[in-house]
């Protein structure tokens, strides 16, 4: 299911139990300009003298990452890497001194994330105090392994996930990353309060937005997706901060429709995948207002002159998407920067209902495990 984008983000393990809301009232009075916004209650240490952050994860997990990466970057102003825990295990990068490692597993119990941390921190500490360990975990499971492995954990509070395809927890690790890079930002003070109270209220207000767009997209995706049942291949395109998201679009529909996809940012088309579009190829852009709106349609047009079907995650309402694409998912128009946590949802839904026409176990598809406990 797609409904619980979460509640609560709280410190880790030394209080499992807490249960304060982690957002506090957002204002940009005076009186609580000493409040910090958010409390995740991270200590300073594991922020102090912050030159880098990476991340380390797979799959579902990686992908929520790349839009961390986005958010400590442009909110935080952190250089930030994301590595696939399964490469790192390999050929880790050079280590630097001052960095957070983040480790990203949903179930907590991912092999390839636990041993790339277990690694990092084993290297660390090997070349003593000035490469000091500073690990973070974000995880759906405060008892987990990760949660034993690293001092700290943000829990995303999704409740139970029992289908192998990640969705809630997907967003809920979003929301952990929207949290943390705030927190960071009034922290390091790159961003204006007020700004910062501003994206708050913003997250405030998604999970009714997210209700709008079940209700609202439901009914059609699940006609829309009769149209699909025979398709073998698709394309998702994205730019700036959607760009992971129609990676994810790919990868649910890969994991439960079985249907080839690959996920691009819409800038790389034409340097060799346009190649593979025709009438048969039909191609879901993400299309967003904001700084690469403009520039994500005029790739849209040019997968159209190539006789695909074009497929909009657009803003709704929005007249000049609609002379563009032949089918729309709309969502509720909000800040560019907010926009991933709508516009995976329908990429969600479409994969669920293409999978369900095609009489799969959406819950259990072949060769797949909820959680890969081995390399
Ligand atoms: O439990 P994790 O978040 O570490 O799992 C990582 C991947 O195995 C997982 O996200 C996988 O890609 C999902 N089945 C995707 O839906």
């Amino acid at each position: 299911g797609v409904t619980d984008v979460g509640g609560k983000l709280g410190e880790k393990r030394n209080n499992p139990s807490v249960s304060s809301p982690p957002i506090s009232k957002a204002t940009s009075s005076s009186s609580a300009a000493n409040q910090p916004p958010i409390k995740l209650g991270i200590p300073d240490s594991l922020y102090a003298n912050l030159e880098q952050i990476q991340i380390l994860a797979c799959g579902t997990s990686w992908h929520a990452s790349l839009v961390g990466k986005y958010l400590l970057e442009q909110l935080a102003g952190i250089p930030t890497m994301v590595q696939y825990a399964s490469e790192f295990r390999y050929a880790p990068s050079p280590l630097m001194k001052n960095t957070l490692t983040i480790g990203v597993t949903q179930s907590g119990e991912t092999a390839d994330t636990l041993a790339a941390l277990e690694m990092e921190r084993q290297r660390r500490i090997d070349l003593g105090a000035e490469y000091e360990v500073k690990l973070l975990g974000i995880t759906n499971r405060a008892e987990s392994s990760l949660a034993h492995l690293v001092p700290h954990i943000i829990e995303t509070h999704a409740g139970i996930e029992i289908g192998v395809a990640a969705t809630k927890t997907f967003v809920t690790q979003l929301v952990a990353f929207y949290c943390l890079a705030l927190d960071l930002a009034y922290r390091r003070k790159t961003l204006p309060l007020s700004k910062i109270a501003e994206i708050i209220t913003g997250l405030r207000q998604l999970p009714a937005q997210i209700e709008i767009v079940l209700e609202s997209q439901e009914r059609y995706i699940e006609e829309l997706a009769h149209d699909f049942s025979e398709t073998q291949d698709f394309i998702f395109i994205g730019r700036g901060i959607n760009f992971p998201i129609a990676l994810e679009g790919a990868l649910k529909l890969k994991e439960i429709s079985y249907i080839h996809a690959e996920g691009y940012p819409a800038g790389e088309m034409k340097h060799g995948p346009i190649a593979l579009l025709d009438a048969k190829v039909p191609v879901v852009a993400i299309a967003m207002p904001g700084m690469v709106y403009e520039k994500v349609l005029s790739n849209a047009q040019e997968a159209k002159a190539r006789d695909a079907r074009l497929i909009g995650v657009t803003p709704m309402n929005d007249e000049e998407a609609a002379h563009v694409f032949d089918n729309l998912l709309p969502v509720p128009v909000v800040d560019e920067l907010l926009s991933p946590i709508l516009t995976v949802i329908p990429l969600q839904l479409l994969a669920y209902h293409i999978a369900a026409r095609r009489g799969l176990d959406v819950d259990q598809p072949r060769n797949l495990a909820k959680s890969v406990t081995v390399e």
